[in-house]
Parts: C-alpha cells; structure tokens; sequence
C-alpha cells in the first residue's frame, strides 16, 4: 500500500476543474479582479480522466470534482461520463455552490453522477448576496431541490460559519435540513488561501456549533466515516436525520488525511494550506508514459510529511500565529 512519510495512506483526490467562480464568498475569494489561470494551462477532462485512472490504481477510493465552481465548465458531465465507470472508484462527488446545478443535474445524472454537496450559509437572501457578492439564493435551492428530485443521496449542505455573519443561521439551516432529509456539515472558518483576511476572531468553533445544536436538538455522536473523513458526524437523538461539523482550526485531523488534491492548472497538492505543487501537467504533456506518471505520483506522496493545520493549532494555542506569513495556494485553485 501507497502511504506517506506520517504512514498515511493515499485514499482520496479532490480535483480542481477550474479555478473560475460565478460567486466571490467573501471567506473564499472575495476578489473581483483576479489573475485566473490561463485556459490553455487548465487540465483537459481527458488529462483528468488519466490522473483520476492512476490515481485510482495507487488506492485512491474516492474522488471529488470542486474549484472554483466546477459547473462554470459546462460540459462537466462528459468528465463525469468519463469517471464514474472506473473500476476501483468506490464514491464520486461534486461540490458546487448549486446555482447553475438544476439546469444542470439531468446531464450530470445520466453520465453517472450519485452525490453532490452543495453549499449554502444561509437562508436569507439578502444576507446571501452580501456573503457570496453574486449569488442568489433562490437559483441555489432551486439546484438542491432538482438535485433531490433527481434522486441523489445523500445530499450534503456546507455552510461555512462566521462569527457575526452567519452564526445565527445555524439553527435555520439545521431545521431547514431536519425537515427536507439532507444532511447539514458545518465547516469552521479556515484560513486557505490570502485573499480572506482571516482572523481567530472570525472563528466558531466545533464545540460552539455543536452546543448551539444540542441545546435546541439533542445529538449523539457517531464520529468520523472511515476513521478520516474530515467531518465528525453527530445523529439526532430523535431519529430525524444527522449534522457533520469540519473542526479543521480547532481540531485538526492531518494524522488521518489521507487527501491529495489536483489543482485545475495541473499541480500534485498534498495539503490544503501548502504553498507548493507539483507539475504533473508538465509531465503529461511533455509525454510521460503511464508507468511513469504513476512513479512521478507515488513518489510525491511517499515524502509527504504535511501537518499544517496541527501545527497552526500549536501556534494558535501560543498565541504566535499570524496567517500572513504563510503564503498558501488559493482555495479556488486547489479545491476544496
Ligand atoms: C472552494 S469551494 C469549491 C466548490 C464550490 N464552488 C462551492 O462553493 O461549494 C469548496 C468548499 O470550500 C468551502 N470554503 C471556502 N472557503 C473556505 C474557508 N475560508 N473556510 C472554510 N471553508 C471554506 C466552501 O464553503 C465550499 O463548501
Ligand atoms: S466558496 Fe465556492 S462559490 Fe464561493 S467563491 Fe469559493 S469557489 Fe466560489
């Protein structure tokens, strides 16, 4: 088995498919003017098809497409088509902000597609268009509604939660979920990337989500999927479905990740906060063989050591944590 230098094994790709977005959240990439990648550097589904491949031969389980928006590539579904057959892929997943996805899910669903997250901070519309500086709000429930209409499952809401900005939608978006059977999992404000001006200030924790929760609907906790994924599951006491919360700041998990990610110009990333990729592209196009590309993956994850977020911890917790001085790829190049 593939592992790293930490004997953490290789069990799953995130795959940027452009860095391109029709929102601009304000935790993600508030920028207006930006220096996207240019087209030509972007990875062809075809290139994607043949990383996802021997990614999967190297004990990759699970992939998930995200960016930017993977639905401002409007053919997405002919990567999808091309995905969901390969043998050894157990769970293929599309993360969007659902705005373009209910005109959208008949071709993604009948090239094969199961299992979307979608994400969605709020409820109010006007307080959505201020978080996202584009979005409305009722062009994503219309995409969560088709995506369950089309039958996906299980449907996933992300919520990134902001201290002052969307902690009171935490209880409307978990009624919300209780009432519609989708799943709700509440991600703490990270610092990726260097355009959100992220402070400790901004930060509910995991522990403060849950209490919110537990005091108005009791939870139980289950734990994490598999032992690594990044989410501890909690179910409702009353049987009425479940609630994941993503304690990256507070409780970071680096000692199972077990995620590599692609970012949409064709760089190997294996933590979310590095500032460094390796460029398989350059590989692929400079006509290495599939024996080598393998080679040229196995090797990258063999040296792995990340463990960024624990260590932000250890520095947070010193109270000599200032984000600015790490310099991290983009959350919309890397994927989320
Ligand atoms: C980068 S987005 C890409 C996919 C798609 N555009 C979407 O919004 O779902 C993937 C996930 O990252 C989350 N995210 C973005 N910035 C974040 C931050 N600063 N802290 C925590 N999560 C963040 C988003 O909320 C989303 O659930
Ligand atoms: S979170 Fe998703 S929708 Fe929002 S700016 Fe980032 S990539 Fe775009």
């Amino acid at each position: 088995m593939l592992v790293d230098a930490l004997r953490r094994p290789v069990k799953d790709l995130r795959i940027s498919v452009t860095d391109r977005c029709n929102f601009r959240c304000t935790y993600c990439m508030p920028l207006d003017e930006y220096e996207w990648i240019d087209k030509k550097e972007i990875l062809t589904f075809e290139e994607i098809a043949r990383l996802a491949r021997l990614a999967v031969q190297l004990g990759v389980e699970k992939i998930r497409l995200t960016g930017g928006e993977p639905l401002v590539r409007h053919d997405l579904h002919l990567l999808i088509e091309k995905l969901a057959p390969l043998d050894g892929l157990k769970d293929l997943c599309l993360t969007t902000n659902g705005a373009l996805l209910a005109e959208r899910i008949d071709a993604l669903t009948r090239a094969g597609l199961r299992r979307v997250n979608i994400s969605i901070d709020t409820l109010d519309g006007e307080k959505f268009k201020r978080m996202t500086k584009r979005g409305d709000l009722n062009k994503v429930l219309e995409g969560i509604f088709a995506a369950k209409a089309a039958g996906l499952a299980p449907i996933k809401l992300n919520a990134v939660v902001e201290r002052g900005v969307n902690d009171d939608d935490i209880l409307p978006l978990v009624e919300f979920c209780r009432a519609n059977d989708f799943a709700m999992r509440f991600i703490e404000y990270m610092d990726v990337g260097n355009s959100n001006n992220w402070t400790s200030a901004k930060l509910v924790s995991k522990k403060t989500i849950v209490e919110i929760i537990h005091a108005r609907y009791p939870l139980r906790e289950i734990g994490r999927d598999q032992g690594s994924a990044p989410s501890v599951d909690y179910e409702f006491v009353d049987g009425q479905g479940d609630i994941g919360v993503i304690a990256s700041v507070t409780e970071p998990f680096c000692s199972s990740c077990t995620r590599a990610r692609v970012t949409a110009d064709g760089k190997i990333v294996t933590c979310l906060f590095s500032n460094v990729g390796h460029d398989v592209k350059a590989q692929m196009r400079g006509g290495a063989s599939d024996a080598e590309l393998a080679d040229f993956i196995a090797n990258i994850w063999r040296q792995r050591t990340d463990r960024y977020s624990a260590q932000r911890l250890e520095a947070l917790n010193s109270s000599n944590y200032d984000p600015k001085r790490h310099r991290k790829i983009e959350m919309i190049s890397l994927g989320g």
